[in-house]
């Protein structure tokens, strides 16, 4: 039994847990909104727009640190300027309600600034990923018929237009050139030959498509999640009760937008608080982000095992070189937490580390450890207030305390999504029992009703807290001249949590080599995605596969690995 950890002193914005469970109605929440009194819904109105008609606009919205270390801030009122500018262009070039606007941009202000323009014309928007390579990019955007692309001439390479028929409008925030016909549009060139329109943010309705993310599961290609302008009832409010934000925080969420805590966290929720967002380029260094945590006094952190293990291991004695007296509240997501990492944290920050569990499906967090509570290391915390969660057995039955089985959620939920893209049959798959939303995690919970994560159910790969289709992986290998079958796990790995490992069959004509498997790797990771590619790689005569269908067993390749493993420990 590990010992759980008490709350620090202090008061929190959801202090008693009990009392809020029995009485809190999420219709309690709709008051914060703009809405609520003119019965106009835009969600960009309430992150941005709305602060600025409060007498805000001067509080900072975003602070840039660049790679270089140049350090710039946006103002929320330049922030509705610069969104009413580029949405004014957008409309302009005839982005319109309900389109789909994909936004291809590394972690810098542009992404948060493309994504609230395109909202503010009730369009829908498509972060990616930055990491993505043509593959990546092409199913994605073909699956939705992605007409409007905003991105930059160095990622634009990454773009394969030939391959994306929908594709009309290119907009290239470092673009030199206007050509309209062959669809290009130099962002800086528009911007500064049009009008600034600053009521050009549209009205939409709570249920109208506000975002889709493209998630992995362990079958077929990705799939569109599509979620709706109502997401903010919850966005907010978990922003308040499990990131306990103020309007005086400086917060930062390291995620990228094109994953879904890089969205829902990363912009919605603090902006909605009207709190100062840090955003950080490059990539992780442990000295860098210590670094970038003093430098912008962040007071609120919200980011991921893999991460928080990668600084573990650099040591105390990098830690002690930084001030970080700033940091007053710290939280997890995306992967399982070991305690190892939170009584890390407890010596390194003095502060506990929060778990949270949620996913792209659900919109926002479900269960989590909330700041006034204690934590049991181990468990990802309590359903919050206005949420259910049991654990079913495979017949939809609620098990006891204590076994496991399937973490489901009563459905529905402000934030649940609105749809899968063209996929009614997928959406529907997630609801096999009346009323409950079924995860796909497995988990138990105890008598107090903390929930303890216990795997996936299916062959989702989950390295550094991201979601890994294996289908996608392997469709990948065996695009490539070489591979003649391939069947891809995740294998259980100290630091990312998994990595991804490939078992191959190669095609005639083809010998095992570690060159060989040096360009199998590349060739995944510049096809699709870096964090996709296979760490490991492995040449078998023969996969094992289902005896009817001939389908490959990634279970089977799963446990031989398993077995393997705890043969060498
Ligand atoms: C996993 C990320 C353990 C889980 C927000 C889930 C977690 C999937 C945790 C969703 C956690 C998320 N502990 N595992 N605290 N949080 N997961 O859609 O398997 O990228 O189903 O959303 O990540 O990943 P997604």
């Amino acid at each position: 039994m590990t010992t759980s950890i008490p709350p620090l002193a202090g008061q929190f914005q959801l202090q008693d847990y009990e009392n809020t469970r029995e009485t809190f109605r999420w219709e309690d929440v709709h008051t914060q909104f703009n809405w609520y009194s003119t019965g106009n819904v835009n969600m960009a109105h309430e992150c941005v727009d709305r602060h600025v008609e409060n007498g805000k606009g001067d509080r900072i919205a975003l602070r840039f640190l660049a790679d270089d270390g140049r350090e710039t801030t946006t103002t929320y009122a330049q922030l509705k300027e610069e969104t009413d500018h580029l949405a004014t262009v957008l409309a302009h070039r005839g982005v319109q309600e309900g389109d789909f606007v994909f936004v291809f941009l590394p972690k810098e202000p542009s992404v948060y600034v493309a994504m609230l323009a395109a909202i503010k014309l009730g369009a829908v928007v498509a972060p990616l990923f930055e990491a993505f390579m043509e593959d990546g990019v092409r199913d994605r955007m073909n699956d939705c018929e992605g007409k409007y692309l905003i991105t930059n001439e160095a990622f634009y390479k990454r773009v394969p237009r030939g391959e994306l028929p929908a594709l009309s409008h290119v907009f290239l925030t470092d673009g030199k050139k206007t050509n309209e016909a062959e669809g290009i549009f130099s962002l800086p060139s528009e911007l500064a030959a049009g009008e600034r329109d600053p009521h050009i943010l549209r009205w939409v309705s709570l249920d109208s498509g506000l975002n889709i993310h493209y998630t992995s599961g362990s079958t077929g290609k990705p799939k569109g999640i599509v979620h709706a302008h109502r997401v903010m009832i919850q966005q907010y409010q978990t922003g308040k009760w499990v990131l306990d934000l103020r309007e005086d925080d400086v917060y930062w969420c390291t995620a990228h937008p094109g994953w879904v805590t890089g969205t829902v966290y990363g912009v919605f929720a603090p902006l909605l608080h009207g709190v100062e967002i840090v955003i950080v380029s490059g990539r992780f260094t442990a000295e860098g982000w210590y670094q970038a945590l003093e430098k912008t006094g962040v007071t609120v952190w919200y980011s991921a095992p893999t991460a928080f293990r990668m600084l573990m291991a650099q040591g105390a004695e990098l830690t002690n070189q930084f001030d970080l007296s700033s940091l007053r509240h710290i939280m997890s997501v995306g992967e399982p937490l070991n305690p190892e990492v939170i009584y890390w944290g407890q010596k390194a920050f003095n502060l506990r580390i929060h778990d949270t569990w949620w996913m792209t499906e659900t919109g926002a967090q479900l269960v989590a450890n909330l700041p006034s509570q204690p934590i049991k290391p181990g468990s990802m915390g309590r359903a919050i207030p206005g949420i259910t969660v049991a654990v079913l057995d495979d017949e939809g039955n609620e098990l006891p305390r204590g076994e496991i089985g399937h973490l489901a959620v009563q459905a529905p939920w402000p934030a649940l999504m609105k749809e899968v893209w063209r996929n009614e049959e997928k959406f529907q798959s997630y609801f096999p029992f009346e009323g409950w939303y079924v995860s796909g995690d497995l988990a138990r919970q105890d008598d107090d009703g903390y929930v303890f994560f216990q795997g996936r159910s299916d062959d989702m790969i989950n390295s550094s807290g991201e979601r890994i289709g294996p289908f996608e992986v392997e469709s990948t290998l065996i695009s490539h001249p070489a591979v003649a079958e391939a069947g891809v796990i995740g294998k259980p790995d100290p630091v990312r949590g998994e990595i991804v490992k490939a078992f191959l069959v190669l095609r005639n004509g083809y010998e095992e080599s570690e060159s060989l498997k040096e360009e199998l790797y590349r060739y995944v990771k510049t096809h699709l995605a870096g964090h996709a590619a296979p760490r490991e790689i492995q040449i078998v005569s023969s996969l094992p596969k289902t005896k009817i269908s001939g389908k490959i067993l990634r279970r089977e390749l799963k446990r031989l690995e398993l077995e393997k493993l705890s043969l060498q420990r």
